[in-house]
């Protein structure tokens, strides 16, 4: 029931301006961004490489209005994988994009989002790493897949999410399947209305389970993102059935959440990659993180009131 209002919150100015300021914010905001610039985030990958885990890494930041700030995301990845690249860190951690930071809802949206984004898979690998293009609200996803094609052209390595709630995904699994794509599969974060998208969640997982097969037996590289344990059992079954080995496919879990499942999946000899967010503008972020776990807000409201 919060969830739903919690996601129509996190797109609301009013509400972001009090949730920012807000005492006590900060301390429940860093369990899931781990910091606010590159200094902040290069122990983590560092850490995060020590405990076995690769990295995915995402500044934080949605929605933008003007074109000066679709250059600034972009320049904040390559100062990022710049980075990377003199710590020697560059095949432990790859990059996950927003489309929308990059301009894509602005006029000529699409081709200025391709235009930020290309520089970004160009770094990435020349420092041995690649992309993968974050799935935002089904409005943008057309574009999405349409950039990946792109980019994929000169950068095969190039991945994107597809969202197990989406009616649409089942078809979209089978086309990057078959043409060999890496994909993250993950249940959906946005609030998303019943015309294209499963209202139950049952319902989600059984097309989880659906998209999983599809990716694990096709052509491509499955990246499973979730926490849920059933989801991450079923999936180690269907990639065991595909006839897939252990680097055939990969696990991935957000900064902040079962870390403890984290390390005992790397332990296992899983390849388990954990997606570190960092920046400013975390907010719509945040909120999603919230959406998800109704504890996490209760958690959140009693930092605001003890403070
Ligand atoms: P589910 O929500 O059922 O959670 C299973 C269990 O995990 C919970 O019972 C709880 O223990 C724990 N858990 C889950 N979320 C938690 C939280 N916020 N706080 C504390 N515990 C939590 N979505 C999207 O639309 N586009 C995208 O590009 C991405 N990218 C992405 C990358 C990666 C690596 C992950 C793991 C997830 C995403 N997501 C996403 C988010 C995804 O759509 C989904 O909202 C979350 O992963 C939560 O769904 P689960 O599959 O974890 O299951």
């Amino acid at each position: 029931m919060l969830g739903p209002v919690i996601l129509a919150a996190s797109r609301s100015d009013k509400m972001r301006r009090f949730v920012s300021a807000a005492p006590g914010t900060k301390q429940v905001v860093a369990r899931f961004i781990a910091g606010e610039s590159v200094d902040d985030v290069v122990p983590i990958v560092r850490e995060l490489s020590e405990r076995g885990l690769e990295v995915t890494l995402d500044v934080v930041g949605e929605d933008i209005t003007t074109v000066e700030q679709s250059y600034a995301a972009r320049d904040a990845y390559l100062e990022l994988i710049g980075r990377l690249k003199e710590l020697g860190l560059g095949e432990r951690a790859e990059m996950s994009v927003k489309l929308s930071m990059f301009g894509q809802s602005l006029e000529n949206g699409h081709e200025l989002a391709l235009a930020n984004v290309r520089p970004v898979v160009e770094a990435a690998a020349e420092i041995g790493t690649t992309v993968t293009l974050d799935a935002e609200d089904h409005t943008t996803l057309d574009s999405m897949f349409a950039i990946h094609e792109e980019l994929r052209k000169t950068h095969p390595q190039t991945g994107c999410v597809i969202q197990a709630y989406l009616f649409r995904t089942e078809d979209d699994a089978r086309r990057l399947a078959a043409n060999g794509s890496r994909v993250r599969i993950v249940k959906g974060a946005y609030k998303e209305p019943a015309s294209v998208a499963i209202q139950d969640k049952p319902e989600i997982d059984k097309a989880y389970v659906r998209i999983m097969k599809i990716l694990m037996d096709g052509e491509g590289y499955p990246m499973i993102g979730s926490h849920d344990p059933r989801l991450i059992s079923v999936g180690q079954e269907l990639a065991r059935r595909a006839g897939r080995k252990l680097d055939e496919y990969e696990f991935q879990m957000l900064y902040g959440i079962r870390s403890e499942e984290q390390n005992r999946l790397a332990a296992e000899g899983h390849r388990m990659r954990v997606y570190t967010a960092y920046g400013t503008d975390w907010y719509g972020y945040f909120m999603r993180r919230l959406a998800e776990k109704p504890a996490n807000l209760l958690f959140f409201v009693r930092s605001i009131l003890t403070k």
